[in-house]
């Protein structure tokens, strides 16, 4: 744990920008618009501890010449897998972004209807497309296209459900474009907060939920007068309800977690106090994000594990792991930004850094999960790509009416690298037969 201090003292500064954000804003607001703009910059500034040190200079891309022709013109038409043995075994998630031969978007602002308004990165205003044009090459073996038909045949009259944060729901929209293309979803269900949703799609009878759960264990907001403080209470060993209940429903569970953990916590178990994130408290023990992390990870997928109402054999559970934030030249409050127009190289990527470390805690619970035997787990590991993607995020393309200067580099842009991680996934599935 030791070497994972430095990356909190950034915490330092940002603490106070909750109050000063309050402060700069038009007092005419009401609280619930703070208090959602507020929970967007919680969640935002949580990456000022994860800032990459930025490099010098240009980022040197491998642009392999011949090599790259070979690539999916005709992949998505040949049974996948069949073709090659190597590629059922092969790590499809240690490769690099190889130039694609033709625009390798799947859908656009106007064929995809749903893109949310902040992930619609051209609408406002990003003039650079170049970052579309990078497919995934896993070194061992082709990564295949993205086939909206192949997903539904294999999800035919199944559920499956993105549990987590902001970024969950991010990967589901990049689903909901890809599916689209195929045929157009139901939206049948949206709470108040457009934080829980469903959709069907009726003619492969699938149905595709977003199940909010920040924290993956249960977790509260600490109030004052009826306004959120910022500061939350977790239970470590409680898996968070909101999924937990309707786990035996699903055959998919795609579940994600980390960029809530970067604020003040207080962390128990058994009903007491056993200690905080950041609260510097004389009596009161520290853990560290990864530390914390991987005892969230430990409940849930034991949680899963433990499923009595679960049917057996039904659930598959996929762990997507840690997605790097980039923030370059400082934070989110201080001008930080991600305006990178092309993908790092391999080299470029300090792989000592925090990220990865929080990928790996989650990799070893998914392995120890995973070696108990009693329900299927999956992972789709997408930190290493994406480490790799600076040039992915909004940064000031999202629509920021309120917030003129400030940037999402957490975030993807719809169309975008994101839409790798659904290639991954359909690769996963098709493995896992
Ligand atoms: C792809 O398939 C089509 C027809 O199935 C064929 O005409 C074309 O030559 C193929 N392209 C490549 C690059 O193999
Ligand atoms: C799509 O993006 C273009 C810019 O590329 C923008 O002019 C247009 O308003 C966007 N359309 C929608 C429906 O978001
Ligand atoms: C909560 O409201 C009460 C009554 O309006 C007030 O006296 C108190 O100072 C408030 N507490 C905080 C922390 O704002
Ligand atoms: C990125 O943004 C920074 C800060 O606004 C600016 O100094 C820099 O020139 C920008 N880089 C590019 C490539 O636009």
């Amino acid at each position: 744990m030791k070497t994972s201090s430095k990356p909190f003292h950034n915490y330092g500064k940002s603490k106070t920008c909750p109050n000063l954000l309050i402060k700069g804003l038009p007092y005419v607001f009401t609280s619930l618009f703070l208090a959602s703009i507020l929970s967007f910059f919680f969640f935002l500034y949580s990456p000022n501890s994860l800032i990459l040190v930025p490099k010098q200079g240009h980022d040197i891309i491998e642009n392999p010449s011949q090599k790259q022709e070979h690539q999916h013109a005709n992949t998505s038409t040949l049974p996948p897998w069949k073709s090659h043995k190597e590629e059922k075994t092969c790590d499809l998630f240690k490769g690099h972004w190889i130039r694609s031969i033709r625009d390798s978007s799947y859908y656009t602002n106007s064929s995809c209807t749903t893109i949310p308004d902040s992930k619609n990165c051209f609408k406002h205003g990003r003039m650079d497309n170049d970052f579309l044009n990078w497919k995934w090459k896993p070194d061992q073996c082709d990564l295949p296209m993205f086939d909206p038909r192949i997903f539904l045949q294999m999800v035919r009259g199944k559920k499956l459900a993105f549990i987590g944060d902001s970024v969950a729901r991010n990967h589901m929209d990049s689903l909901l474009c890809l599916l689209s293309q195929e045929e157009t979803p139901q939206d049948i269900y949206k709470d108040s907060e457009d934080r829980y949703r469903k959709f069907y799609f009726p003619k492969y009878d699938f149905n595709l939920i977003m199940v909010w759960s920040r924290f993956l264990v249960q977790g509260e907001e600490r109030m004052v007068n009826g306004t959120g403080t910022g500061i939350f209470d977790l239970q470590l060993d409680k898996a968070d309800e909101d999924w937990a209940n309707v786990l035996h429903e699903l055959d998919y569970a795609i579940i994600s977690a980390a960029h809530w953990f970067f604020r003040l916590i207080y962390l128990h178990e058994g009903g007491k106090l056993v200690g905080c994130i950041y609260c510097n408290e004389p009596n009161v023990k520290n853990y560290d994000v990864d530390m914390a992390l991987s005892l969230v990870f430990k409940t849930s997928l034991k949680h899963i594990n433990n499923c009595k109402e679960c049917e057996k054999g039904k659930l598959l559970t996929i762990l997507r792991t840690f997605a790097p934030a980039h923030f370059e030249n400082g934070v989110w409050n201080t001008g930080g930004h991600c305006n990178r127009t092309s993908p790092k190289n391999e080299g470029d990527v300090d792989f000592g850094a925090f990220e990865w470390k929080l990928r790996n805690v989650q990799m070893e619970e998914f392995e120890n999960a995973k070696s108990e035997g009693k329900t299927r787990f999956k992972v789709v590991d997408v930190t290493r790509a994406m480490m790799m993607r600076p040039d992915g995020h909004p940064g000031e393309h999202w629509g920021n009416k309120w917030m003129k200067g400030y940037n999402d580099c957490t975030h993807w842009c719809l169309p975008g690298a994101i839409d790798v991680w659904n290639e991954l996934l359909l690769a996963t599935l098709q493995r896992e037969g």
